[in-house]
């Protein structure tokens, strides 16, 4: 009998290559991607996939628990796996309460209407919550975050996934729902609105805007290719062990102006410019309040009991990268109009 997997989120930037890669390699699974399409939900990421007959998209939000129920109730989903939420820190320092209320109570709706379908009949079930490593705040120059480093978010939007963290647990000890989480470091790659460092930075290459670094540009982050991503939650989901948490990274520490630097070097190369053309553009601008230093994430666990590991390296992750934003100019265009526009006036003025 074919299998109902729930993907929520599946039109935002991790969400679509999930969505992809099930429905490519999973022909007994039906898939149905929820999404609310927000400013970050895209049908065009899904644009080679949409018509598969293994496939439904479904628009309607996490919060309205009337209509989450409705739809767990016709689809019988056997699995969730729960990527919806509000992902940008710069956002949440604006607006908090849309992040509480998308992130926690959205993930606890879709917690008990899974609850609510199965009872105690949890054989073959399983909730999969996909998380960040910021819910455990900053690191120092040194250490690196594991699966029991304690939670110590700093931002509206850690602390939000931190509370969601905390309610998936809680519904495991007090009901049995199975569930795995996974916190997973900084993802780039095709497809991630240009609100994030990488695509934001790519697009204003392209239009020789400035690239406003926020404070002196030495915080760290640990970046991974967003494919290897998706390769790491078939492989939770599919073989990860109930009421476990795996922190999925890169391995792949860079400080910020480094990985500037080696943006624009390709980038001028791609673009024929001549070497140090967009260095020029870098422009240093107030720092983000409450900025965390280093994320840095110990992928030991999911490497030895799963054997993954990123497919790519950094720099060819970023070249693919460059190459996708260069190719799919109106992908780009389509986005950065209308209210991205408000958006980035209002962020950078
Ligand atoms: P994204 O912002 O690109 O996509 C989020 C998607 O969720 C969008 O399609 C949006 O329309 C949808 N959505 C938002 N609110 C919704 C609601 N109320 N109901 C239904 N759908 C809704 O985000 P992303 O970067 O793809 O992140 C996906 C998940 O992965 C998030 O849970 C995020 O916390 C987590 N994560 C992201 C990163 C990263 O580097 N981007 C790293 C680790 C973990
Ligand atoms: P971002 O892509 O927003 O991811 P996160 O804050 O979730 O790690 O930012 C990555 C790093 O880049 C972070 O240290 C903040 C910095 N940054 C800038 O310097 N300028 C920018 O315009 C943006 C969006 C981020």
């Amino acid at each position: 009998m074919k299998k109902n997997i729930l993907i929520t989120g599946g039109a935002g930037f991790i969400g679509s290559h999930v969505v992809r890669l099930f429905v490519n390699n999973y022909p007994n699974y039906h898939i149905v991607n929820l999404d609310a399409l927000t400013y970050a939900g895209n049908m065009e990421n899904l644009s080679d996939i949409e018509k598969a007959t293994n496939y439904t998209f479904v628009k309607g939000d996490i919060t309205d628990e009337v209509f989450i129920n409705r739809l767990f109730e016709q689809f019988q989903f056997d699995g969730v796996i729960h990527l919806a939420a509000e992902s940008h820190v710069d956002r949440s320092i604006t607006d908090p309460l849309a992040f509480a209320k998308t992130n926690i109570l959205g993930t606890m709706v879709l917690l008990n209407a899974f609850k609510n379908l199965w009872k105690d009949n949890w054989d073959g079930k399983r909730f999969y919550h996909i998380s960040t490593d910021e819910v455990y705040g900053t690191l120092g120059e040194t250490g690196l975050f594991t699966e029991t480093t304690p939670y110590d978010p700093n931002s509206p939007y850690s602390a939000s996934k931190a509370s969601s963290d905390h309610f998936v647990r809680a519904y495991g000890e007090t009901y049995g729902l199975p569930y795995v989480i996974s916190n997973c470091s900084n993802n780039y790659g095709p497809n991630q609105f240009p609100e994030k460092l990488i695509p934001l930075f790519i697009n204003n290459i392209i239009e020789q805007k400035p690239l406003p670094v926020y404070g002196d540009g030495k915080y760290t982050r640990d970046w991974l290719y967003v494919v290897d991503h998706a390769v790491a939650v078939d492989l939770i989901f599919h073989r990860g062990k109930n009421h476990e948490t795996y922190n999925i990274g890169g391995f792949n520490e860079w400080q910020n102006i480094d990985l500037i630097h080696l943006l624009c070097q390709q980038m001028d190369e791609k673009l024929g410019r001549p070497k140090g053309t967009s260095k020029q553009l870098i422009t240093y601008i107030k720092d983000r309040p409450g900025h965390d230093l280093r994320y840095a994430i110990d992928a030991s666990k999911i490497n030895k009991e799963l054997s993954w590991k990123p497919s790519v390296t950094f720099e060819q992750g970023l070249s693919k990268t460059i190459d996708w934003y260069l190719n799919n100019s109106e992908w780009l265009q389509h986005i950065t109009l209308g209210t991205y526009q408000e958006y980035y006036k209002k962020q950078y003025k």
